[in-house]
């Protein structure tokens, strides 16, 4: 998809995007919110959406969240003032190839249905990985491309349609674990259905240092 078409199809989608989508894909969202309440600190939320995630964060994290349609942002402003989250630091419009960021700067960068919706989903990776501290974890959940059975070939009948649907049906597993100073530490297939996998990532060369963020030890256990 190019950033256009991002812009429009995302100003669609966010008057309905919580009983819809988002809805269908609470419980990913939830297992990643939770993996990362247990590591404490601070986390980047990229492509925060309408930041339906947003209240389950523990009161002590600190979150920040980008997102590049205004509509899907003033959705999470929304939300945000509504619940009183005073968690969530920041909420800013930016595009996710150019985060305006420093190098090594958040314990956690989470991507929620994100990365089969980004234009050059490499660089966004590489900017994922630029912004996490060495240690730290990149938490991921998406739907990824399977290689064969009828849903394969839905997602490949669906494919040309991803500026109209506001993502790629047929993203593939290998375009987020390409990323070299990532470490693929554990892999989940995610209710209802395993249509939704969650990804773990360590960033850096000092991963050990990051298995306890605030204390508290990374979960490693299998969904
Ligand atoms: C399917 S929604 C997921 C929203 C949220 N993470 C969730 O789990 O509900 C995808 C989001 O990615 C955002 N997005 C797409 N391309 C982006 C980019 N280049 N930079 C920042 N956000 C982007 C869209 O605006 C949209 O809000």
């Amino acid at each position: 998809m190019d950033i256009e078409a991002i812009r429009s199809s995302y100003s669609r989608w966010a008057p309905i995007y919580d009983r819809t989508f988002g809805a269908a894909t609470s419980i990913g969202r939830r297992r990643a919110v939770d993996y990362i309440n247990r590591r404490g600190g601070t986390v980047l939320e990229v492509g925060v959406g309408t930041g339906l995630s947003l209240e389950h964060y523990a009161p002590e994290m600190q979150v920040t969240g980008i997102d590049f349609s205004e509509e899907m942002l003033e959705k999470a402003v929304a939300k945000v003032k509504r619940l009183g989250l005073g968690q969530v630091r920041e909420l800013r419009q930016m595009d996710a190839r150019a985060l305006d960021f420093p190098d090594d700067h958040f314990d956690t960068v989470a991507a929620m249905h994100v990365l089969s919706v980004v234009p050059e989903p490499e660089k966004v990776m590489a900017e994922i990985a630029r912004v996490c501290k060495p240690g730290g974890k990149v938490v991921i959940t998406n739907h990824f491309a399977r290689e064969r059975g009828g849903l394969a070939l839905l997602e490949r009948v669906l494919a040309p349609l991803a500026n109209t649907i506001g993502w790629h049906s047929d993203f593939r597993i290998e375009t987020v674990l390409q990323e070299n100073t990532l470490t693929l530490e554990e892999r989940r297939t995610l209710p209802p259905l395993g249509m939704m996998t969650m990804l773990v990532l360590g960033a850096g060369p000092d991963q050990a240092a990051g298995q306890a963020v605030a204390g508290q030890a990374a979960d490693g256990n299998p969904a």
